[in-house]
């Protein structure tokens, strides 16, 4: 059997050439193969929770439009008026009817032209056939995923296990509620962020709070979860006195659903996601959010929404637009990774996945 730590050589495993961050043709083809043919976190359901509700959001050149019809459904559209293509909704809010900027072509909630000016004498005008086109988009534990892929298997298909193991992690997860966001832009291609995010061989190094404050480093692991595209990351909390928040109850764990999403679940009950959306090939932004039970910030989601932004996050940040930058560098070459067959938290093994899910992809 082949040793999955050399490569079929024998030599040791690499990481990606520069062309999958830097090359502008091949950011394309992974933009569609990748994003527009996976699940991605839209927002969560609290955001839109009442009949009339809208969200929008963009997945790179493609705007999103999620509304929350009069009949309860959740429903997602490319957000472009069906007239001549300007854009129909901008931010969110609650309306009736969604009404184009440019001619005031107006929609109801499910995407059905009902109205448009001065179209009675128009030969062959028929509103009736006329509608926003919807997209795939599934509630997922409070957490609405979307797809642009008609084809697209479930979620529950696509992350088979992954619906109960959040479940165990917290019971009352579909009462959670959306309470804060805040977004930056990393200045790097967006799987040098994905590739930070799932590996914690630098945290010892560059993260002393997140090592020290939450979890216990020594117990860090990040695994493919069975067969399928996601990396779930678990460590026991910390028992340090530098533990600055309660970490007691159920364990830190997080799932990272390929390809730009993951929800963590740190100890003490704090639910968080991280989402990543590409702006161009050496530029992505990445959404840090936080869920409580009523969609408030108390003292302590306050402590650690601060503190994670100030520390860990800030950190990678720093990290992230620095490695752009080398791999921009005419001196880059690519190294081994640290693949150690004993696992822990000192090593590159989910990097190997990560490779293997995105060659696959733009294969
Ligand atoms: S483009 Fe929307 S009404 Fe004309
Ligand atoms: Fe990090």
């Amino acid at each position: 059997m082949m040793n999955p730590e050399l490569d079929a050589a024998g030599a040791p495993v690499l990481g990606l050439e520069a062309k999958y961050f830097n090359d502008e043709a091949l950011f394309r083809r992974i933009v569609d193969q990748v994003f527009f043919k996976n699940w991605l976190l839209a927002c969560h359901a609290s955001q839109i929770s009442r009949p009339g509700d809208y969200h929008t959001l963009a997945i790179y050149d493609q705007d999103i439009l999620i509304t929350h019809t009069r009949d309860g459904e959740i429903k997602a559209f490319y957000n472009v008026c069906q007239h001549r293509g300007h854009k129909l909704a901008a931010g969110s809010g609650n309306r009736k009817l969604l009404v184009c900027p440019y001619h005031s072509w107006s929609y109801d909630l499910t995407g059905k032209l009902k109205a448009a000016p001065h179209v009675s004498k128009v030969p062959g005008f028929d509103a009736t056939k006329i509608c926003l086109t919807e997209i795939r988009v599934e509630n997922f534990l409070g957490f609405v995923f979307i797809n642009l892929d008609p084809d697209c298997a479930s979620m529950d298909e696509t992350y088979p296990g992954i619906r109960a193991e959040m479940t165990s992690l917290c019971a009352d997860i579909e009462q959670r509620q959306y309470a804060y966001h805040h977004s930056a832009d990393e200045g790097c291609n967006w799987f040098v962020a994905i590739e930070n995010y799932n590996e914690c061989y630098h945290c010892g190094n560059c993260h002393p709070s997140f090592a020290r404050g939450i979890i216990d480093p020594s117990t860090y692991s990040i695994e493919p979860y069975g067969n399928t595209q996601v990396l779930h990351h678990t460590s026991e909390s910390s028992h340090s006195e530098d533990a600055w928040y309660d970490t007691s109850g159920a364990d830190y764990g997080s799932f990272y659903l390929w390809p730009a999403t993951s929800i963590q679940f740190y100890p003490g009950g704090v639910v968080n996601s991280f989402t990543w959306r590409p702006l161009a090939v050496d530029d992505v932004r990445v959404f840090r959010t936080f869920y409580s039970n009523d969609g408030g910030v108390d003292e302590t989601l306050q402590k650690v929404i601060d503190n994670d932004r100030e520390t860990t996050f800030q950190e990678d940040l720093d990290i992230v637009k620095q490695v752009q930058r080398g791999i921009n560098s005419r001196g880059y070459r690519p190294g081994p990774l640290v693949l150690n067959p004993e696992g822990g938290i000192n090593n590159e093994r989910p990097i190997q996945k990560l490779h293997e899910w995105l060659r696959a992809a733009v294969a």
